[in-house]
């Protein structure tokens, strides 16, 4: 049997980059690659990068100048090792990082992936970039799953994103918002679930605008979807990522209180809690409308875990603009959150809007502001002592004889149990909680 080549993907960003990361280890299987973790002795190296935030490209080149060192030693040898940049950076930058780095082989934007196969088998010496967005999806090129994402597994149903926030990359790098039809997500589903997936995340940049088509020529909503899904037996739970303030429909909220496969959790960004900085971003709800969102997901739903995403230091936000943030974070009561800096991403509206905020207040604000969001987060995690929650264990511990698990919460915690019971949802009293996990017995 002829030897497998080594394939070796670094992946940068959200789980969408992660999502892409995996289609494209399954494209090259045809091709005789298998994934490695590491990148000594590659065939093939591909760097799947994000360009959501600053210093993305700069991270891109220090990465590839410590990857060449591998693709010299195996073309030393006499082999070959093709280096790849796929995703946003990609996208964006494609032409200027290959000027600066000519030993990249192919640069494949988010929409062109799906072709790697093919321009890796037609790749001679000549560089190959295609950064084209095509008028068909290249969701009708991928193959099914092949390597099985294990008990956790993510399932793209949306991609693209039509809100323009002043600040984001996202509608330029990953193009208009897309929908895949409900026939296409359910058969990715099965397979995923026959390879041993338990609980799925369907992705999107903005999923809750979803309104693929269904199998009755309608479009449907993410709602509708879920109640699809919920009816796969052997599929328990469901999770769904990102959403949209002005997207969350009453038949969502609905979903949060009927679909018991639904997860008690949704990650919100709210960006900030000032009207004039909301207006400003672009965003189309006001602090107001968010938390009464919120409250009503929360009535629906008394014990849904919301987590957030926020960016300091807009261009001209004051100090009474970032109080009203610190406000909206303390009426929420977050279990979880991102939270950034602004970085003017070029080509986008806001990188060339005045008052800039100087880097030191924007330093100040952000550790205020994860001050503030660290003990909501500790604070969430502690109303769990006492109680006893299902616990799916989803991945392998870091020592012998402990696995992985989380809570309907997304609260991650290792346990002491035997590996039998990978894949299965136990029973844990949580007697003990921290910042970023819990602590508990079977
Ligand atoms: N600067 C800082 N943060 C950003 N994000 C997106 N674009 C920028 C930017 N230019 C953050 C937002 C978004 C998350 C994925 O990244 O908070 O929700
Ligand atoms: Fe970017 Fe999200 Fe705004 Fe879309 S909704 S432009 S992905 S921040």
């Amino acid at each position: 049997m002829q030897e497998k080549k080594k394939l070796y993907i670094k992946t940068w960003g959200c789980q969408m980059n992660v999502y892409d990361s995996h289609r494209m280890a399954d494209l090259m299987v045809p091709l005789g690659y298998e994934q490695v973790d590491a990148p000594d002795d590659a065939d093939m190296i591909v760097l799947n990068t994000c360009h959501i935030r600053e210093k993305a490209t700069d991270k891109v080149f220090s990465e590839l100048g410590r990857l060449r060192e591998h693709k010299d030693r195996k073309e030393d040898k006499g082999d070959k090792c093709l280096m790849v940049l796929t995703g946003c950076v990609a996208q964006a930058k494609g032409k200027i990082i290959t000027d600066r780095a000519p030993y990249v082989d192919i640069v494949l934007g988010s929409q062109s992936y799906y072709k790697l196969p093919e321009i890796v088998a037609a790749h001679t010496k000549k560089r190959i970039i295609n950064t084209d967005f095509p008028t068909i999806s290249k969701f009708d090129f991928l193959p099914e799953e092949h390597q099985g994402q294990g008990v956790s597994a993510f399932l793209a149903i949306q991609e693209g994103c039509d809100r323009f926030c002043s600040y984001c990359v996202v509608p330029y790098t990953r193009g208009g918002e897309y929908s895949r039809t409900v026939v296409e997500i359910m058969d990715e589903a099965k397979t995923l679930i026959d390879s041993g997936a338990q609980e799925i995340t369907l992705l999107g940049q903005n999923v809750n605008a979803y309104h693929g088509q269904g199998p009755d020529g309608k479009h449907w909503t993410l709602a509708q979807l879920f109640e699809a899904l919920a009816k796969m037996e052997d599929l328990k739970r469901i999770r769904y990522t990102t959403s949209y303030p002005s997207d969350v429909n009453d038949d969502l909220i609905n979903a949060h209180r009927d679909i018991d496969k639904l997860m008690p959790y949704i990650h919100l960004p709210v960006q900030s809690g000032s009207d004039s900085i909301l207006k400003a971003m672009n965003r189309k709800h006001t602090a107001q409308e968010y938390l009464q969102t919120i409250e009503k997901l929360r009535t629906a739903r008394p014990d849904i875990a919301v987590s957030g995403d926020f960016i300091v230091g807009f261009p001209g936000e004051t100090d009474q603009d970032f109080e009203d943030t610190i406000e909206v974070i303390k009426e929420v009561q977050y279990a979880s959150a991102y939270s950034f800096k602004f970085s003017p991403r070029p080509g986008t509206p806001a990188a060339s809007m005045e008052n800039s905020v100087p880097e030191s207040i924007k330093n100040e604000r952000l550790q205020t502001l994860q001050a503030v969001l660290r003990a909501q987060q500790e604070r969430f995690n502690k109303t769990m002592i006492g109680k006893t929650l299902p616990v799916l264990l989803d991945r392998k511990g870091r020592i012998a004889g402990q696995l992985h698990g989380r809570t309907p919460y997304n609260q991650a915690m290792h346990i002491q149990t035997d590996e039998e019971n990978y894949g299965k949802i136990i029973y844990v009293m949580i007697n003990d909680a921290h910042l970023n996990s819990l602590q508990g017995i079977i």
